[in-house]
């Protein structure tokens, strides 16, 4: 960081860090220059500036739909490469968004999890026999990578009936490893210096592009062979569901970038949030305890339960312990606002037209408003005397407004069930003495972190 200077009009802190280091934690970096110099700032990066906003009471503001939109910032423009108008990254007025949008939305109501709860539940069992193996032959478990194996099967089949089969392979099927390059890239893009050549990263970032979507057209190409016209899954709805109002049906290439949003959004975000989770149950084992309590009033000791769609809304605490655990570490960290005309947030600070915001979610689930403790894991803030106190708006791990995520519920459905049969069946062993590290490559998760386990006796 070079030089801080307070823009006199605007009041705004703003870090120059065209000459500082390169960082792979954008993100962490953002977060130190808050804490710094507080909830509205700038960082500038040659001739790009930045405007973040960390505050309960601007986030409140801009979270309003009518002034604000989701703005496609450059990480963003950066991703469109390999998803361009899909769900995530379409911009909000472009017709796909909302002919998408208002195909798929059924797919996701909570009473649609039903649709892929045993699917879940399947995937879910390939992750304990694997960490059964580890257990038996004393092996640790690489906590994020086995997460990641997990969540990439599990929207692969009940999204797509396409099996990766993730736990057959020692490597990260290459699916996932040309996507993490992919979105690295995206990421590392946010710190080009002009003047410099980046041809040979742009080729790389094309040839991974063009392996996706491969990849992805097999998957298409495979259930349109299989002649197989069902709508009871995100791909049998993109394929043969028309709009409810005018009658259209996605086109192929539209459909292409809503398989590779999927099979992105889908996985690294939840996977991130359960190898989090399971850091703080091992680090805080009153908080284990407790989520112990409450799988075995629901499942006793039988050695192989059998979750059914109710079971897992009955567990509220470990729900609470994943919201806890989002809130400390959203995985998707950061959202854009756009404002629609020129403006004033705060009282004080002016807004253009077409200006974005990040919004660093991390920060806003420290704001005052959480007590003096924020550093705390502790899920009792999430019981529902405590929830129901604060705004909606301290608590944004899935964005906001229109463009928030729709598969919030596919998400918490999937991570509960799995956390609460792995809380119901294992110790969790710190054999390193973990100590956080966040990897960052547009998600974030724990770095390096492993585990062994033991299998849970009747005193604990
Ligand atoms: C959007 C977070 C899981 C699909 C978003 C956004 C956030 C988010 C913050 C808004 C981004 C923005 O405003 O720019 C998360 C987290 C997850 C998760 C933390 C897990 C814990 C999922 C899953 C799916 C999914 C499982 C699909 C099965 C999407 C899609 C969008 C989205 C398609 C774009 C929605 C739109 O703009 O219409 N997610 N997500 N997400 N998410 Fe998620």
């Amino acid at each position: 960081i070079q030089a801080l200077r307070a823009y006199p009009d605007l009041e705004l802190p703003t870090v120059d860090l065209s000459t500082a280091e390169p960082t792979s934690t954008p993100l962490q970096r953002a977060i130190a220059i808050a804490r710094r110099h507080g909830p509205f700032f700038a960082q500038r990066f040659h001739e790009r500036e930045t405007t973040f906003v960390t505050s309960l009471e601007l986030v409140e503001e801009i979270s309003d739909e009518t002034r604000f939109r989701k703005g496609i910032g450059v990480a963003l423009e950066n991703v469109r490469g390999i998803t361009a108008d899909g769900l995530f990254t379409a911009y909000h007025d472009e017709p796909n968004w909302a002919k998408a949008h208002d195909i798929l939305l059924p797919a996701f109501a909570l009473g649609s999890m039903r649709t892929y709860h045993s699917t879940m539940l399947k995937v879910a069992r390939r992750l304990v026999d694997s960490w059964d193996r580890h257990l038996a032959q004393g092996r640790p478990v690489h906590v994020a990578d086995d997460m990641t194996r997990m969540t990439l099967d599990t929207i692969g089949l009940s999204g797509f009936g396409y099996d990766f089969e993730s736990f057959r392979r020692s490597d990260p099927h290459p699916f996932v490893q040309a996507l993490v390059r992919a979105l690295a890239y995206s990421q590392e893009s946010l710190a080009r210096v002009p003047g410099v050549d980046y041809t040979e990263h742009d080729e790389a970032f094309q040839a991974d592009a063009a392996f996706l979507a491969e990849v992805v057209d097999d998957v298409i190409d495979k259930r349109k062979a299989d002649g197989d016209t069902s709508t009871d899954d995100l791909l049998g709805l993109m394929l043969g569901s028309p709009h409810p109002v005018s009658g259209e049906l996605l086109d192929e290439a539209n459909i292409r970038n809503q398989v590779i949003t999927f099979l992105i959004a889908g996985h690294e975000t939840t996977s991130g949030t359960l190898s989090f989770a399971l850091y703080y149950l091992m680090k805080n084992p009153q908080v284990l305890r407790l989520a112990q309590a409450e799988v075995d009033a629901l499942w006793g000791d039988t050695a192989d339960p059998e979750p059914s769609f109710e079971d897992v809304g009955k567990l509220r605490y470990v729900r609470q312990v994943l919201n806890e655990t989002l809130r400390l570490w959203p995985t998707a960290a950061a959202f854009q606002r756009e404002a629609l005309a020129d403006t004033v947030i705060g009282g004080r600070y002016p807004i253009k037209a077409g200006q974005c915001m990040v919004v660093l979610t991390p920060m806003l689930h420290r704001d005052p408003a959480w007590g003096d403790n924020v550093e705390e894991f502790d899920p009792e803030r999430f019981a529902p005397e405590t929830e129901a106190a604060r705004s909606p708006n301290a608590f944004k791990p899935f964005g906001t407004g229109e463009r928030a995520c729709i598969g919030r519920q596919f998400a918490l459905h999937e991570a509960t069930m799995l956390l609460g049969l792995l809380i119901h069946r294992y110790r969790f062993l710190d054999h390193t003495g973990y100590q956080l590290r966040i990897k960052e490559t547009l998600t974030l998760k724990p770095e390096g972190f492993t585990l062994t386990l033991a299998p849970r006796t009747a005193q604990d």
